[in-house]
This record gives C-alpha cells, structure tokens and sequence, in this order.
C-alpha cells in the first residue's frame, strides 16, 4: 500500500508484546540509552529541532513543554494521556496493544529529561484488554531492569502506574483528567499556574499523549533522519491517523504530514466503499470540521489546515458516502456535546442544548435564514466563553457543514 510509512509503526502487529525481547530485538531502548548520554538540555533540543507538536489534539510544541517542566526544581509526575475519547479516534489503542514498551521508553526518557520518578498512564476505561497487556509488559520492563531503580546502572529511578480513565470524554482533558485520578468528578479546573508547575496533587506534572511520548525514542536513533525526512519543514515526520467510516479499508496507518486527504482516502483506504461517491469527511474526530470534496486535495499538514482555520485534531479521518445527509450526521454530532457536556459553564452545557434543536430543525428542513445565523452566534459565543476545549470546538462540525453544504440544506 503506497503513501504508508512503517517507522513509528514497525512494531505494531509485528512483535509479541508479552515479552520484551521482540521490542529489544526491534531496535527498543536505543533513544533511551543514547538519552543518557546527553544531558537534559541536549535532549531538549533534539525534540525542539524535530518540531514535534502534540499528538493529542491542541499540538502544542512538545520540546516547549518538556523545558518547562524541566526548569522545575521539584521531580515531575510523567503522566501519560491514554483516554481517547474522541469518536472516530483508535490510534492510542494501537500503541497500547502493539507496542507498550515504545510508550514506556518516551516516559522515561520524560522522566530523565525533566526529573520525574513516578509515571501514570490513564487509560480509557473500556480499554480493558489493551490495559491488561500494559499491566504485564509493565512487569516484564521492570524485570528487565527498564522500570525501577537506576535504570540501566544511570541514576534514574522511575516507574509507572495504570489508572482506569472515568469512563467520560472530558476527562481527556488534562485538568479533568487529574481530578478524576485525584478522586474527584472530573471536571475541567481553572488553571492559576502551568501543569508543569502544579499539576497532579499540586505537584509538577508533565502530561503528553501517547503517541507524543511514542515519537520521542525514535528522534535519538538511527531512525531519525529517516524519521524527520518525511513530511515538509513545519510538520516534520509522520501522524498515526485513524481511518474510518465509508471506506475500503478502515483502520491505524502511519502517514507523511504532506499527504493529501485524497490520497489517504483512495489510495490507502482503498476508495469509497460499494464503489459510492465521497461525500464529506470529517478530520480529527467529533470536535473537528467537516469537509467537502473542494478540500480532498489540501495537504494533511498543520499549516495547511491552520490557514483554513481548522486543526488536525487527534488524527481521526471519518469518510461519509452519498447515501449520508449532513444535516442527519449533524444531529448525531450535537447529541454526543449534549450527552458529554459536563454541565459546568453554561455556553457549552446550554450552547450544545441548543444547537441540537436547531441541527434537528435543519434535518427536518424547517430551518430558516435566521436560524442559521443563530448557529453562528451560538457557535462564537461557546468557541469564545467556553470554559474549556469541548465547549469551544464543539460547534466546529456545524459551522464547517454550513459554510460547505449549506444549499444541502435547503
Ligand atoms: C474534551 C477534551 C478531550 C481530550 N481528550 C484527550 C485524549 O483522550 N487524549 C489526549 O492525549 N489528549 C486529549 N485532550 C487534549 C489534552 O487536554 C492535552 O492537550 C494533551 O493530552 C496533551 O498532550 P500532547 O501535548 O502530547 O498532545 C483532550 C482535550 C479536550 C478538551
Ligand atoms: S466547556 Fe463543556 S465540558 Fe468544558 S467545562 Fe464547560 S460545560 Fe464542561
């Protein structure tokens, strides 16, 4: 299959995981041997030249990130985001199911790198079985002297805990999801200072998806000219996506940042499925915009979709054919930020409310030219008041199929 690449994803379908031999064998622990040979300054740059930005959705600079936790005095948690919540996206699975160990090495190169001695990774709740597989690669890592005390004969300790995700999409969100592992209902929180200076506990905590601490081991081997050739100078590298919806061949594929959406689409997933028309696909899961086929020729990049004003999210890409109406996918949409708005600020929690009534009047064609302006005036006051990222880029999907399909409507 063209296009795909098979370098942060070698591993996956291709060791046993119940061992840390495959992962050894694969090439495992070289980022983080040769880590420990630089000093945590050194390794900062290396991630800040690679221009790494977070996999999680907001792609924030990971090297930023890191040098602030590391300048720090007080050890760090390194907490790794395991929730994936956000439909359409099942990236994160794979990594947890196919190549723990790879995770386990990026938080301990975060661990070394910004002083951390204790790691959780928060896995989403109906992950059981991916959570049971990290349980034991976990034993087999500390039995293999990669988890516990000085770490390969360095001074490092660290070792890392599971905790079960509280079963809600909000609770991806960084401070939702340190209350909920504090014990509390887990609810975004105000921010007075960074995570990296009071997170977890009150304590200094680093926090990065999975797939970010997945990419860090790779740039301190003999993979990382390979690795950051691919993709164009300000989205280096490649992004796990999750294809999915009315395509051939759904699933987990390691792309070049670069690559267009038709060619994810048809080449590597095979074209529309029953050989149907595209219709629109929405890119980076329920918060993300809809687009139409004008767009199939954008480049999958961050700036490329940043002068549209869209984000790549989570690296979610849901295909709909000629058989699916907008309007009716726009109801399902909004039903999802009604059941998962966590009720706490009212643009978001009555905002959704009140966009669902009016994706139902649109689907059932009664909906006037004011009531799409009152999406629009809805829509900016949740993106501008909201309290956090759910409320904020919920009405992405509306305002996007509007401004694309809005003679669909009619
Ligand atoms: C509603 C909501 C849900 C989120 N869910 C996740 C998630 O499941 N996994 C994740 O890594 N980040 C999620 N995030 C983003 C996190 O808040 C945070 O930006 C991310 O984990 C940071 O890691 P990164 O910099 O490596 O991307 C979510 C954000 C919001 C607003
Ligand atoms: S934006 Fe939504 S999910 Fe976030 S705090 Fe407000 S009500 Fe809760």
């Amino acid at each position: 299959m063209g296009k795909t690449l098979s370098i942060l994803t070698k591993n996956f379908k291709n060791i046993n995981v119940d061992t840390i031999d495959d992962y050894l064998a694969a090439g495992g622990y070289e980022g983080l041997r040769k880590v420990l040979s630089l000093t945590p300054a050194e390794v900062i740059e290396v991630i800040k030249a690679s221009g790494l930005r977070g996999r999680g959705g907001a792609a924030f600079p990971t090297g930023k990130k890191w040098e602030q936790a590391a300048r720090v005095k007080e050890d760090s948690y390194i907490l790794c985001n395991a929730d994936e919540g956000e439909p359409g996206t099942f990236k994160d699975r794979y990594f947890l199911e196919f190549d723990p160990y790879r995770i386990f090495e990026g938080m301990t190169i975060a661990a070394y790198t910004v002083g951390g001695r204790e790691g959780f990774i928060y896995i989403r709740e109906e992950y059981r079985r991916q959570r049971e597989i990290v349980l034991k690669a976990l034993e087999a890592a500390r039995a293999a002297g990669f988890l516990g005390k000085n770490i390969l004969g360095s001074d490092l300790s660290f070792d890392i805990k599971v905790v079960s995700g509280a079963g809600a999409f909000v609770c991806g969100e960084t401070t939702a999801l340190i209350q909920s592992m504090e014990g509390g209902s887990g609810r975004p929180k105000i921010k007075f200072q960074r995570t990296a200076v009071s997170g977890l506990f009150g304590r200094p905590t680093l926090a990065n998806n999975v797939e970010s601490y997945c990419v860090v081991p790779i740039l301190f081997t003999k993979d990382a000219p390979v690795y950051l050739s691919q993709g164009t100078e300000k989205s280096k590298g490649s992004k796990v996506i999750s294809l999915c919806g009315n395509v051939e061949r759904p699933g987990v594929y390691e792309v070049p940042f670069g690559i267009t959406l038709r060619e994810i689409i048809y080449e590597i997933g095979g074209g529309i499925k029953n050989g149907r028309e595209f219709k629109f696909a929405q890119i980076g899961g329920a918060s993300g915009p809809i687009v139409s086929k004008s767009l199939l020729d954008l480049p999958y990049t961050y700036e490329d979709f940043g002068k549209k004003g869209y984000s790549l999210g989570t690296g979610a890409i849901l295909v709909a054919d000629d058989t699916n109406s907008v309007a009716e996918f726009m109801v399902t949409i909004q039903e999802f930020f009604v059941h998962e708005s966590c009720g706490k600020c009212t643009p978001c929690r009555e905002g959704n409310r009140q966009l669902l009534k009016l994706a139902h009047k649109i689907a059932d064609k009664k909906a006037t030219v004011e009531d799409f302006l009152t999406v629009k005036r809805i829509a900016n006051v949740m993106n501008k008041c909201s309290f956090c990222g759910l409320g904020t880029a919920a009405p992405t999907a509306m305002v996007s199929a509007i401004q694309h399909f809005y003679d669909m409507y009619n």
